[in-house]
């Protein structure tokens, strides 16, 4: 069966490679890909929200199955305009359609269905530009630091995170009524906030049953010790040590199982990752976001430990019968650390060649392209070093070893993965 993979990150790289190596797995195309997914795939110049560009290539192409790696064509809903299309309705698409996808697409949609479907989350309320005052009195009640979320997508930046009551209030003002993030924050979520250490639970569904993938722990600072500005992933670790069986269990129950349901109940057909950002309060797992596809760089550390198949987990997904499969999993531990571009994640250069890439295994490329027969640093993301290891600790010093070998003007990555573990 002929694959499209939908994207151009490390993520869709680690899908790719992944998928190549399934008997199941017939010519593999990745669109728009990057010199990562050409080493496995064949890239196909089309953006990811072109629809009918993407049409056009799964006809000619004879594509049966398509997997979408970013959140930004399902909320507009993709999804739906293969099930809408005749010539594309027997098509598998892994990714849910716009309804499901309004989970990442609006924060206040996200909550609604956490309260409807009692799922531990922050307390919040929402707000528009007609009842500013009533959120500036919510503010005024509330205990800081202050949470701001814009409702809609924004680029991973809508979410402010502010002490100072005074700047909240004016922060509001500014998301508001001067659309501070376009119309992604005419609506707001004002939000408690949670204090504890983060983690990423990947959960893969066919809408009646579903698998929850092993544990990854991300980090988003630019900068040591968690520190700097945010970035899309400095890197990963899976399994996460700190999530003991009794806390997997209690986020299966409380969180995981409920979501199913939850969707179930609300009529919400779902096909493909829910990606659930938790935080552990205490001995607490809560909610603090969904996001409709898998994250990255945690795909890096997930997939390369999935010993199932993933095309047999892709066509049980499309055929509803993910519950005949069982998840088989790498005991051994994974890590992934990025190496991004010097000034990233502010104003950086690209075009830099990159040497190395033939010496090393499992690096997956994100900002890359290729120009003849050299690879150039494409964006600010530019590779991901992917290591196993008998713990975690092992497996980030292998990953170290593996960028030694891998220069290009600039390199910079974390030296701390881990460090808080
Ligand atoms: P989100 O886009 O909702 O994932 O938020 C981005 C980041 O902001 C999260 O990864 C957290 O680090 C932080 N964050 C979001 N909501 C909260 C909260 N209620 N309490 C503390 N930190 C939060
Ligand atoms: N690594 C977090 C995300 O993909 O959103």
């Amino acid at each position: 069966m002929n694959v499209l993979v939908i994207g151009a990150g490390g993520r869709e790289h680690t899908l790719c490679w992944k998928l190549k190596q399934s008997p199941l797995c017939g010519s593999l195309f990745a669109a728009p890909g990057n010199a990562g997914t050409a080493s496995c795939a064949t890239n196909l110049p089309i953006e990811v929200n072109n629809f009918e560009g993407i049409k056009n290539a799964v006809i000619e192409n004879h594509i049966q199955l398509v997997v979408v790696g970013p959140e930004e064509p399902l909320v507009n809903g993709i999804h739906d305009f293969f099930l809408k299309d005749s010539q594309l309705a027997s098509v598998g698409v892994i990714g849910p359609e716009k309804a499901a996808a309004t989970l990442e697409g609006s924060k206040a949609f996200a909550k609604e269905f956490m309260m409807r479907h009692h799922i531990p989350t922050a307390a919040y309320a929402e707000f528009t530009s007609s009842n500013i005052a009533e959120g500036e009195r919510y503010l005024e009640q509330s205990n800081p630091p202050f949470v701001l979320k814009a409702d809609g997508l924004a680029a991973g930046k809508g979410v402010l995170i502010i002490d100072d009551l005074e700047e909240a209030k004016k922060e509001l003002r500014s998301m508001l009524l001067d659309q501070k993030f376009g119309q992604a924050s005419n609506k707001v979520v004002v939000e408690e906030f949670l204090s504890g250490i983060e983690l990423s639970c990947f959960v893969l569904t066919d809408g009646k049953s579903y698998l929850t993938l092993p544990m990854a722990k991300d980090y988003k600072r630019i900068g040591e010790g968690d520190t700097g500005l945010n970035t899309g992933g400095m890197g990963a670790v899976s399994p996460v040590p700190f999530v003991t069986k009794a806390f997997k269990e209690k986020i299966e129950k409380e969180i995981v199982k409920p979501t199913i349901e939850g969707l179930k109940k609300d009529g919400i057909p779902y096909k493909g990752f829910v990606f659930i950002g938790l935080i552990k309060v205490g001995e607490d797992a809560k909610v603090i976001e969904y996001n409709v596809r898998l994250g990255d760089p945690e795909t890096e550390v997930v997939i390369p430990r999935l010993k199932t198949d993933l095309m047999s987990l892709f066509l049980a997904v499309n055929d509803g019968r993910l519950g005949e499969v069982e998840l088989e999993v790498e005991e051994q531990s994974a890590a992934t650390v990025m190496a991004v571009s010097g000034g990233y994640p502010e104003s950086y250069e690209k075009g830099k060649p990159i040497s190395g890439l033939n010496e090393v295994e499992m690096v997956f490329q994100a900002g890359t392209r290729r120009d003849g027969d050299k690879v150039l640093t494409n964006g600010g993301r530019v590779l991901a070093a992917t290591s196993f290891g008998a713990n975690f600790k092992q497996a980030v010093e292998k990953s170290y070893k593996t960028l030694e070998k891998i220069s290009y003007e600039g390199i910079y990555y974390r030296k701390d993965i881990g460090f808080d573990l």
